[in-house]
């Protein structure tokens, strides 16, 4: 830093999950930014009487929790609009409800929605997204530019289909078009914005995808470093499609495979039905898990087997996968995912039930290492980037609270209450890389 610059710090009770089943508190506790970094953490009295060069600018009160800056790794942008519609299973929900509104999403609409729908991110207390734009180049570039605007830390990609999905609209050639509107976006955008902004190669599903686009879709990917999203193993019918449309391939995860897809930069969303030997193949190649339990409730989709891909080693990481998922609310998808893990515990004796601690780790610091990301965010080691999550906690306490109310109570106790009651509600604030990105206005703090 510049010497003689003044620092700013941010006081509460700071809660993070550095590892998997480890719960961090440390209540009156603050962190000092500096140069959109983690400069120190500790205690605030000690933090507040250290002697500097110059008074550090301190923002909030023991009455907040500070959060380590929540991802989401698996959403649609032009999907928003279309959140709790219908009660069928994934293809007919396609048909009726998604593919008409993304088949709108150019133009003037495209641009419009792509540029309110970031803030509504940064609302949630989100920090870092991995996100479907539509298949059009227009919004699907409005939609970075609004995400660079917003300063959120955001991997996106064009959507790319070119079989049975928009019908008569798709020319004929669409493959190529597909592959050549995707390469410009990427050289465009991959790395953007000082790295906050990063290009995903991003194939639908092989439902919707010919042999020859997801294969230059990896080309895309491997020229540029990108990274690769896409839908495996979400639904029943869904894999019984792929089984008879690529008849060459061992099973449903064979076909990314054998296309190049897989690789330590893939995230696949859902991933709920599969075998031991495309466990192994996602495990082999260091592709990551999009888990999305909000989303496979509400499209009758099932319950991922959570202790199967830890065992196998998979890296997993959250998503709220709007508009199957019915809000963008990171804090409800964790809840899913305990919620529905208790209700798979009652036919499956092995299912592995996360804690509070388990869940917020897949939405931090798990999700962080699914991106590749785990060394710059995620958790409040020092020298990590300054992407934060502030909580108003006791706005989430039944009652009229008063400060009194909330003095006794643990990292536990408000980790629970965020998870089993948390929302945009109580999100006072949120930073990416030490900017406030979102800030609540005039909260009423308890
Ligand atoms: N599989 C292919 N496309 C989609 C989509 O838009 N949402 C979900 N949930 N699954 C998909
Ligand atoms: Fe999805």
């Amino acid at each position: 830093m510049n010497p003689g610059a003044s620092l700013t710090g941010i006081r509460g009770f700071l809660i993070d999950a550095p590892e998997w089943g480890k719960l961090r508190g440390r209540s009156d506790g603050a962190i000092i930014l500096d140069e959109g970094r983690i400069a120190e953490v500790g205690d605030y009295d000690t933090l507040a009487k250290k002697p500097r060069p110059a008074p550090i600018r301190w923002l909030h009160s023991p009455r907040v929790a500070i959060f380590p800056g929540l991802i989401d790794i698996h959403a649609h942008v032009p999907q928003y609009p279309a959140v709790a519609r219908g009660t069928s299973d994934l293809l007919p929900w396609l048909r009726t409800h998604i593919f008409p509104l993304e088949k709108e999403f150019t133009g003037p609409k495209g641009r419009r929605e792509s540029a309110a729908f970031f803030p509504e991110l940064a609302r949630h207390g989100t920090t870092t997204a991995m996100l479907y734009a539509a298949v059009y180049e227009d919004s699907a570039d409005a939609a970075f530019q609004a995400a660079a605007q917003s300063g959120l830390r955001i991997i996106m990609g064009k959507m790319m289909m070119d079989v049975g999905s928009y019908g008569n609209l798709q020319p004929t050639k669409i493959a190529s078009i597909s592959i050549h509107e995707t390469e410009r976006l990427c050289k465009q955008w991959h790395g953007a914005n000082g790295g906050l902004i990063e290009y995903a190669v991003s194939p639908r599903f092989a439902v919707t995808c010919s042999e020859k686009l997801m294969r230059g879709a990896a080309e895309v990917a491997i020229k540029y470093g990108a990274y690769v999203q896409t839908h495996l193993a979400e639904n029943r019918e869904e894999i019984e499609k792929v089984k008879n449309q690529f008849t060459w391939a061992r099973d449903y995860t064979d076909v990314y495979e054998k296309c190049g897809l897989l690789g330590p930069k893939t995230v696949l969303g859902h991933c709920i039905h599969l075998g031991p030997r495309e466990l192994e193949a996602l495990a082999s190649t260091g592709s990551a898990i999009a888990h999305c339990p909000t989303a496979n409730l509400f499209l009758r989709s099932g319950i991922l087997p959570l202790e199967k891909v830890r065992a196998a080693g998979i890296r997993v990481g959250l998503g709220s996968d709007v508009a199957a998922g019915p809000e963008l609310n990171i804090w409800q998808v964790m809840r899913s995912a305990i919620e529905s893990q208790k209700a798979r515990g009652f036919y499956e004796t092995d299912a592995l039930v996360p804690t509070p601690a388990m869940a917020l780790h897949l939405a931090t610091q798990g999700a962080a290492e699914a991106l590749g990301k785990g060394a710059t965010i995620g958790s409040f080691e020092i020298g990590k980037e300054a992407d934060l999550t502030v909580m108003n906690f006791g706005a989430l306490l039944p009652y009229r609270q008063t400060s009194k109310s909330t003095v006794n109570l643990t990292a536990e106790d408000i980790l629970s209450l965020c998870i089993y009651r948390g929302g945009p509600h109580a999100v006072l604030e949120t930073f990416v890389r030490g900017q406030s990105v979102h800030r609540a206005i005039e909260p009423e703090l308890f």
